[in-house]
């Protein structure tokens, strides 16, 4: 049984945020542009509410412009579409992110394919995944990117080590395998709802990275003895002995796995303040790079 540390995403994204912030005050006495990152939100997801207001909050920590556009559940595809190709204009927005999941009208692929790539501060659309594996990166995507900061702060080697990835989505699974193998040197294995016998490559990781979406998928039995864990998995589950009804549920089914482990995240206070640290770091990017 090895001591585990904890990696501790709120205190690093923390950390960020000051940086950034340092980063606004030069620029406001500079009279250079001050970062606006822009929010739409559609329809009434409770969870969605909540991530969105919560980006907006860290801009203001930070001193950034921020602005939240509100759409009603019923939105259709083409006004939504208008609204973005109107934000990809605007001079004074230098980044913006549509909150997923949307509507069923509505197409998450056209939606993000329509976004500017130079805005695109979720590092969601095609052209900033391809460039993952480019020598001049775009905006990388936002969870992954915070993974792979989490792994530097905390002097994690990845060079050479096994990482195995579960979960193979867009916006998470698969550009963190891309991350950790072409700017890691790791030795991706990249799994997902269809492996067969998941346990035989989780047991093999040096670094464990879940992003499924399902509560105590990994149990103890299936990590080796010093592995390194990120849990990606944030579920709303039913908790009536907490004021809101619910917590937050990883896929990690941590009181089994933690004492196995060298690091492992938390959930929460693990990976989920990091997507909103790179947001702003992707801002500050976007930012810098459209008015230079
Ligand atoms: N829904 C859940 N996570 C995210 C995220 O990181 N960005 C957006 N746009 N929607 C999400």
């Amino acid at each position: 049984m090895s001591s585990y540390k904890l990696i501790d995403g709120k205190k690093i994204s923390q950390d960020i945020e000051k940086e950034i912030a340092e980063e606004v005050k030069l620029l406001k006495k500079d009279k250079m542009k001050v970062p606006h990152l822009a929010a739409i939100l559609v329809g009434n997801d409770p969870a969605s509410h909540i991530y969105v207001e919560n980006k907006v909050k860290a801009c203001h920590r930070v001193g950034f412009d921020s602005t939240l556009f509100k759409f009603s559940e019923t939105m259709t595809e083409a006004k939504l579409l208008k609204e973005i190709e109107r934000m990809n204009q605007d001079p004074d927005i230098d980044g913006f992110i549509v909150q997923l999941p949307l509507p069923d009208q509505i197409s998450e692929e056209r939606v993000i394919e329509t976004i500017t790539p130079e805005k695109d501060v979720d590092g969601f659309t095609n052209q900033n995944y391809g460039r993952i594996i480019s020598p001049q990166p775009g905006l990388l995507p936002a969870t992954p990117f915070g993974i792979m900061e989490l792994l530097k702060r905390y002097k994690i080697k990845t060079t050479g080590k096994h990482a195995v990835v579960v979960g193979h989505s867009r916006t998470v699974g698969a550009p963190l395998g891309m991350l950790l193998s072409h700017e890691g040197n790791a030795t991706v294995t990249q799994c997902h709802v269809h492996t067969h016998n998941l346990e035989s490559f989780t047991k093999q990781a040096d670094i464990l990275c879940v992003a499924v979406g399902k509560p105590g998928l990994i149990t103890g039995n299936m990590v080796k003895e010093g592995v390194v864990v990120i849990d990606v998995g944030t579920t709303r589950v039913k908790d009536p002995s907490k004021k809101s009804g619910f917590r937050l549920a990883g896929d990690v089914l941590f009181d089994e796995v933690a004492p196995k482990c060298s690091f492992i995240t938390p959930v929460p206070g693990g990976v989920g303040p990091m997507t909103i640290a790179s947001l702003l770091l992707n801002t500050l990017k976007a930012c810098k790079q459209r008015n230079e």
